[in-house]
């Protein structure tokens, strides 16, 4: 088994064993279902692998799951503001439940999450804190831009990009970050992690954006064409735009605008427009570009060379994945 495999599973197990979330039912099994649903575990991997580095990984466990409870805390806020029914191939908790419930059970996860976090030993606990609160609102900040794009088809890619570096790929870098603080990591270091997992995290969207239209539901585990449905201004939306000829941007305009529609009609047409404007490989070279300059942070590092060599060919099998 890799370090990443078994850091996986220690996270696993003491998801298990998060105590105290009992009563009231109606509060906390949606918090159970949601985190027994078997994610990838990225984040909480990777500020382990990330404390290994450097020594002991052993202080980063209890705040790596922190920051899984805290991904799953968004997940559930996301799936309401995009009207997500599937995650993980199961209903999500606002389907299963309801909105409400969802709201709920994230403001608890959220609390959960800083219960957590605040377990990092005293030395290093304010330093963790800066990070993960700066995180977390430019988490937020991202999600409102997400939103805001849904609403206006002047989004640059520029626009886009940053958005994706405040919505997922800052808690990637700030996963890394406070593992390699939490494991003794000097600072050059550890603001190199954050730059290595700051790009893994572009890159990691970019390639989340081309599963939603290019991906097999049953390995993704989530609905097929949800951003087209929901008219999110993607990379591969902003460059059909910006690469079809008139008659064909103007068709995908119409069906940015239309208001009355079968949704699997809709997927198709924008999805046949994408493939006209041959965005499919672009967005593939974007992901491209972020993943090799992580790979140039990433081998700057000093740490111990067998770890470092783990992150290179997880991150490999990260941008190949399905799911
Ligand atoms: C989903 O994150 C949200 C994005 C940033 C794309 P993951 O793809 O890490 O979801 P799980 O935790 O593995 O289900
Ligand atoms: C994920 O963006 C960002 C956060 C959850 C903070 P998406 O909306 O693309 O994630 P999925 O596709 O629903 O997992
Ligand atoms: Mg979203
Ligand atoms: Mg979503
Ligand atoms: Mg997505």
């Amino acid at each position: 088994m890799s370090k990443i495999e078994e850091f996986r599973q220690i996270v696993e197990d003491q998801i298990q064993m998060l105590d105290g979330m009992k009563r009231p039912e109606g509060l906390y099994e949606p918090v159970r279902y949601v985190l027994s649903l078997g994610g990838k575990r990225l984040r909480p991997a990777l500020c382990l692998t990330s404390a290994a580095l450097f020594g002991d990984f052993s202080s980063a466990v209890i705040p790596a799951v922190g920051l899984e409870v805290f991904h799953n805390f968004t997940l559930l806020h996301d799936d309401i503001m995009d009207q997500s029914e599937v995650r993980r191939n199961q209903p999500t908790v606002h389907k299963k439940w309801d909105n409400n419930t969802a709201i709920l059970s994230g403001d608890a996860m959220l609390i959960k999450a800083y219960e957590l976090m605040t377990k990092s030993p005293v030395g290093v606990l304010p330093q963790v804190l800066e990070v993960f609160n700066k995180t977390a609102i430019e988490v937020c900040e991202g999600q409102q831009f997400d939103m805001d794009f849904e609403k206006t088809i002047d989004v640059t890619e520029d626009g886009y990009l940053d958005m994706i570096r405040l919505k997922t790929a800052v808690l990637i870098g700030g996963s890394m970050k406070i593992g390699g603080m939490l494991g003794g990591g000097s600072l050059r270091d550890c603001s190199l992690l954050y730059k290595f997992g700051q790009d893994i995290g572009m890159a990691f969207q970019l390639q989340d954006d081309w599963l939603d239209v290019y991906g097999d539901q049953e390995s993704f585990g989530k609905r097929i064409g949800n951003d087209i449905l929901t008219n999110k201004k993607t990379f591969l939306l902003i460059t059909a735009l910006n690469r079809l000829e008139k008659e064909s941007k103007k068709e995908l305009l119409d069906w940015i605008e239309r208001k009355e529609y079968q949704a699997e009609d809709k997927i198709t047409a924008v999805t046949s427009l994408f493939n006209e404007a041959g965005v499919s490989e672009i967005v593939r070279q974007k992901r491209d570009e972020y993943f090799f300059r992580a790979m140039e942070n990433l081998e700057k590092i000093n740490g111990k060379k067998e770890i470092k060599s783990e992150l290179q060919s997880f991150a490999h099998k990260l941008m190949a994945r399905a799911r």
